[in-house]
């Protein structure tokens, strides 16, 4: 951010997300506030501006400042611990809204990945064509078996920010995060092993896991995470052959796990002997905390298998992704080889490319900052529209925000009438197995914030106020 009244009003909406500045609460008047911060009153003024244009303050007349919108942000009810068997299938709803979100998603709310805007397009396009020709000469081998060296180097440094070492030996480059999670699943389980996951979770994992025949056990998610007594002790019981879970930002509820539940999780696997994947996907995109890292970081025996992509921060459309382990690597390579060999070499050396350019630090920290500041508005938007009693997320990273509705309101059902006008999202459904979210949402705020997205929200808000009974 290039000016210091930008700087300033970061430093408060941080406050306010992370509950320091109370919805209702008053702000400094603007002389206090000029004199703490030692800006000129002009600067205070152009903060407190900037805070109104974003919806995020009110100025009340004669009395001064005050937080706005999340007044009703009720916390998302804590996980009750059990263990949840397959009560319904969620495949083919999962399939046609997936079908459903290509062809009639008029505003993006079920989307999965950020808009051309949000992107790094121009520099990605750039490094694409700087690497045309020697994609052209490259173009009749079939490349390295873990993928091109550049990218791996590239992603051990990337690894290193996020406070992995690794080496590029340690590195498999995959068809994007999926592919990765696949190939684990496929190398450390057998047909009918027992997987555990977090819920709500990411449907492309439920279907992923559905396919390869293994059994789901679900472990309930709350704001913060899973129950980690819960966890704790079904690692003792030896419940399940490996856990899948995510640490920053998770898909769809978008906690963080503490650095202490990381290091907790990390010191499961190593006591039981256990190995665990991680899904990092959204690794880059939490709005704090940065510096712990993911929980891979706090592995040191080798027991977490750690899998991420560049779909959600970079672009979809390459398909890159990577594993990165300190074992399974030859036995991972060989059986990606029987799959589709090796990854697209001109994506390759572009995304290489452009992540030895520099401009992917910079890219990372606008990015996650528009993104908080667009999430608390697709937040207070909801809560303004949405019937009482509806419950929002607080995300702490990513560009989701899991809504549960009254327990009378099906989201399918809202769902049946808005796709027809044009407004898709993903119902709570296709989160899980257990049939356990019909009352729940997820809404993804992935481009610039404008009137069409605020009349769908309003229009989703209207047709879950008429479904009441
Ligand atoms: C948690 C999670 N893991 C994996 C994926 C798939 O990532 P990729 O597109 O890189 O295969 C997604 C995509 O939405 C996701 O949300």
């Amino acid at each position: 951010m290039a000016f210091k009244y930008q700087q300033l009003a970061q430093q408060v909406l941080a406050e306010i997300n992370a509950d320091k500045l109370k919805a209702g609460e008053s702000l400094p008047a603007l002389r206090k506030f000029a004199r703490q911060h030692q800006v000129s009153l002009a600067t205070a003024n152009q903060t407190y501006d900037w805070l109104q244009q974003q919806g995020l303050i009110v100025a009340k007349a004669q009395s001064g400042f005050y937080v706005k919108g999340q007044g009703n942000v009720l916390p998302l009810a804590a996980p009750t611990p059990k263990i949840v068997s397959i009560q319904h299938d969620p495949s083919d709803i999962i399939f046609d809204i997936l079908q459903n979100a290509l062809t009639f998603d008029r505003i993006g709310l079920s989307n999965g990945f950020l808009d051309e805007t949000l992107r790094p397009s121009v520099a990605l396009q750039r490094a694409l064509k700087r690497n045309a020709k020697l994609a052209n000469i490259t173009a009749n081998s079939y490349g390295h078996t873990q993928g091109e060296l550049k990218l791996r180097q590239a992603i051990t440094e990337l690894m290193r920010e996020r406070l992995c070492l690794v080496t590029a030996e340690d590195v498999l480059v995959t068809n994007g995060c999926l592919e990765a999670v696949n190939l684990v699943v496929e190398q450390i389980t057998d047909v009918n092993d027992r997987v555990a996951i977090f819920t709500p979770c990411f449907s492309g994992l439920l279907t992923a896991l559905q396919y390869a025949n293994r059994k789901i056990i679900e472990i309930p998610c709350g704001p913060q995470g899973p129950d980690m007594q819960l966890l704790t002790s079904l690692f003792e019981k030896g419940a399940f052959k490996t856990l899948i879970f995510s640490a920053i930002a998770t898909n769809p509820l978008g906690f963080n796990l503490s650095q202490q539940h990381k290091k907790h999780i990390a010191s499961l696997a190593k006591q039981h002997k256990t190995y665990i994947i991680e899904d990092d996907t959204f690794g880059s995109l939490g709005y704090g905390d940065q510096e712990s890292g993911p929980a891979y970081a706090y592995d040191h025996d080798g027991y977490i298998i750690y899998c991420s992509s560049f779909s959600k921060d970079i672009a979809p459309n390459m398909r890159l992704g990577w594993i990165a382990a300190e074992q399974f690597i030859p036995q991972l390579t060989r059986r990606k080889i029987s799959k589709n060999v090796t990854c697209n070499m001109p994506s390759q050396l572009a995304m290489a490319d452009y992540l030895l350019s520099e401009s992917y630090p910079a890219h990372l920290r606008k990015l996650r900052s528009t993104l908080q500041l667009l999430v608390m508005k697709l937040q207070s938007s909801i809560l303004e529209h949405f019937p009482a009693g509806t419950r929002v997320s607080q995300p702490q990273g990513g560009f989701f925000i899991w809504v549960a509705l009254p327990h009378s309101l099906s989201a399918m059902d809202i769902y049946q009438q808005s796709v027809k006008e044009g407004i898709c999202f993903m119902p709570g459904h296709t989160f899980s197995m257990s049939g356990e979210y019909d009352h729940c949402l997820r809404l993804s705020v992935t481009r610039k914030w404008d009137d069409n997205l605020e009349k769908a929200i309003k229009r989703l808000g209207c047709i879950a106020h008429s479904l009441i009974k």
